[in-house]
């Protein structure tokens, strides 16, 4: 969602804050905007659309200045226009701001600044809180002021801040939206994640909950929102600039489905060895897990796919009681939980609102917390017990994709270390399962060897305004991936269903236009044949059939001419073979559908607010 870059330093900060939003531009925006402290004070540049559109703002009315802040937008109060798009202003120009989140109380505040005279500009939130400091900021020490207005504003922020009265000074805090604090040998920067200012930093302090910074060219002090102070934790960045740029590939998702044969050969390494897996992050004694009886697993998107295949594994494998929900719908639920129920949440970003408020109530419920996440440092991390870091790299395209893979993987790498802890898994069993994931990653890059292929297939059936998704069991989750990618990046209408479900409606949908993406690869599971049985009901009806089968399988030739054959591996396992069919399915759809893959309208990387 909304994107912040911020910098204090020794040169002109505009290029940086530009190439800054640029590199946060994949967490989906609708307008942008800069502000820097100029000679006479705060100078403001602001455009709807994409980030080129405010290039051009910014060449035929340039500004220049070693201090200033930038964001991309994701509207939410208020339409994508140039009045509603950050910075905003506060105090008539005496304080500029930007800000990621939302602030609940924002209308009562509104109210209670216009009765003391304030006007507003904009139909924002930001612009509420901007003016908010600006008020408690008139007199006394700027800080104090600012730690106040903070203490007033109820929700979720991440800010970077500008005050007239302080022109070597840039402000910023954060509770609930992430924040990073960057040095370098050319500046101090604050910016939503590192990839935004990976070039320029060497170190970065994650900002906590409640942090609120005051950044100059001497240094950072922090404070909590009391005033009481924060040593500052620096960290290396270990991050390296080629997991951020597209290596030649034409879009980053097409990079990123490219990479999931190393991601998953990196995480067999990390987690296996031999026919043992270890995960050094989950600190789940073997007491703990033996004594497990409940698990709930919650998340949102995509994530909450992986969730649905990590039951499916965790039932199959012990007998733990698995329920998955979505974060959105649980945090409003009322749940029977208690200490005794794992509550476990899957995130590549760490940061999504409902997942993270869905955490928080648990947490309060006595649970504790097993988090899958991709982000170190990430506000999930920080609030887990038991960790799994699935490792995938930092992931720009907005439509997941390895992450969802490696997230899968730890999935399987769980399951399996649940179920040998519990004595619920034979030794063979075991070797078996660990045998045929091994050779995972080696089928991936024979389905991505397949891809002229593949898009030859939905060159063919790209153009209608629908399609479903079927799958059973296993690949049920995968159906509802499968066309969950296809509406992200094609815009085409598409429906995953379970498909032992589709005679009580979408059978309705069916005729000749229909494409009907059926995934058959379980031959020899208990629902096989049934797979079969709902693939001839989509003939009878003359559905357009795609089906995703096993190299070898000859049952589909007498019913589809579009199969796309993957590599067989155990029935469980097969999911993480056959989304690689389905991601560039989509991905090829979209391409001849023409849009823009990487940035989907309306999408956003990390949902942080509800
Ligand atoms: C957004 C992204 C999805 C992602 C979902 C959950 O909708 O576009 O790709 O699956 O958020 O995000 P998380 O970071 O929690 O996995």
């Amino acid at each position: 969602m909304c994107g912040i870059v911020g910098m204090i330093g020794n040169r002109n900060a505009v290029p940086v804050l530009v190439e800054g939003l640029k590199r946060l531009e994949y967490r989906g925006y609708d307008s942008a905007g800069v502000a820097v402290m100029g000679a006479d004070g705060v100078e403001i540049r602001r455009s709807v659309g994409r980030l080129t559109q405010l290039e051009r703002v910014l060449a035929s009315s340039p500004v220049s200045a070693p201090l200033g802040i930038g964001h991309t937008r994701w509207a939410t109060h208020g339409e994508a226009s140039e009045r509603n798009s950050h910075p905003h202003s506060g105090g008539q120009g005496r304080v500029a701001m930007v800000h990621n989140g939302i602030i609940e109380n924002y209308a009562e505040i509104k109210s209670d600044l216009r009765e003391q005279g304030a006007e507003f500009t904009s139909d924002t939130d930001t612009e509420v809180l901007a003016q908010l400091v600006a008020s408690k900021t008139e007199s006394g020490e700027f800080a104090d002021g600012l730690r106040e207005a903070l203490r007033e504003a109820r929700g979720a922020y991440a800010i970077g801040l500008l005050a007239r009265d302080q022109p070597d000074t840039l402000y910023a805090a954060r509770l609930g939206s992430p924040l990073i604090v960057g040095r370098g040998p050319e500046g101090t920067y604050i910016a939503s994640d590192v990839p935004a200012i990976l070039p320029q930093v060497t170190d970065v302090i994650y900002l906590q909950d409640g942090e609120v910074a005051r950044i100059t060219r001497e240094g950072v002090d922090i404070w909590d929102l009391e005033g009481r102070p924060v040593a500052p934790d620096w960290q290396q960045v270990e991050l390296e600039e080629t997991a951020v740029d597209s290596a030649g590939f034409e879009t980053f998702m097409l990079k990123e489905i490219h990479e999931q044969t190393r991601v998953l050969g990196g995480l067999l390494d990390r987690y296996v060895n031999g026919l043992e897996v270890t995960l050094p992050d989950l600190n789940l004694d073997e007491e703990t897990i033996r004594n497990l009886d409940r698990m709930m697993i919650v998340s949102c998107g995509t994530a909450y796919y992986a969730a649905m295949y990590g039951r499916l594994l965790i039932e199959n494998f012990t007998t733990i009681a698995v329920e998955t929900d979505l974060g959105s719908e649980y945090r409003y639920r009322n749940p029977r939980i208690d200490d005794n129920t794992l509550l476990a949440t899957v995130s590549q970003s760490g940061e999504t609102a409902d997942t993270l408020a869905s955490v928080k109530m648990a947490k309060e419920a006595g649970c504790p917390i097993l988090a899958i996440c991709n982000v170190f440092g990430s506000s999930l991390v920080r609030e887990a017990d038991h960790l799994i870091y699935t490792h995938a790299g930092p992931e720009i395209g907005v439509a997941s994709t390895k992450a969802f893979t490696a997230q899968l993987t730890a999935f399987v790498f769980l399951a399996l270390h649940l179920a040998e802890v519990r004595g619920e898994l034979t030794f063979e069993k075991k070797a078996e399962l660990l045998v045929a994931l091994q050779k995972i990653p080696l089928s991936i890059h024979k389905v991505l060897e397949s891809k002229d292929r593949i898009r030859e297939v939905a060159e063919k059936h790209h153009d209608g305004p629908s399609s479903l998704y079927l799958g059973r069991r296993f690949n049920y989750p995968i159906a509802l991936e499968g066309a969950l990618k296809n509406k992200e990046i094609s815009y085409q209408h598409a429906e995953g269903y379970a498909a032992g479900e589709m005679k009580h409606g979408p059978i309705a949908l069916i005729n000749e236009y229909l494409p009907v993406i059926c995934i058959c690869t379980d031959t020899e599971d208990e629902v096989a044949e049934k797979m079969i049985s709902n693939v001839r009901e989509v003939q009878a009806r003359s559905g357009r059939i795609i089906a995703i089968a096993s190299e070898g399988d000859t049952r589909l030739h007498e019913i589809t001419e579009d199969i796309l054959f993957v590599p067989k591996t155990r029935e469980c396992l097969s999911p993480l073979v056959n989304v690689v069919a389905l991601q560039l399915l989509a991905y090829y759809a979209a391409q001849a559908r023409g849009t823009d893959i990487d940035k989907p309208r309306n999408l956003a990387k990390s949902v942080t607010v509800e």
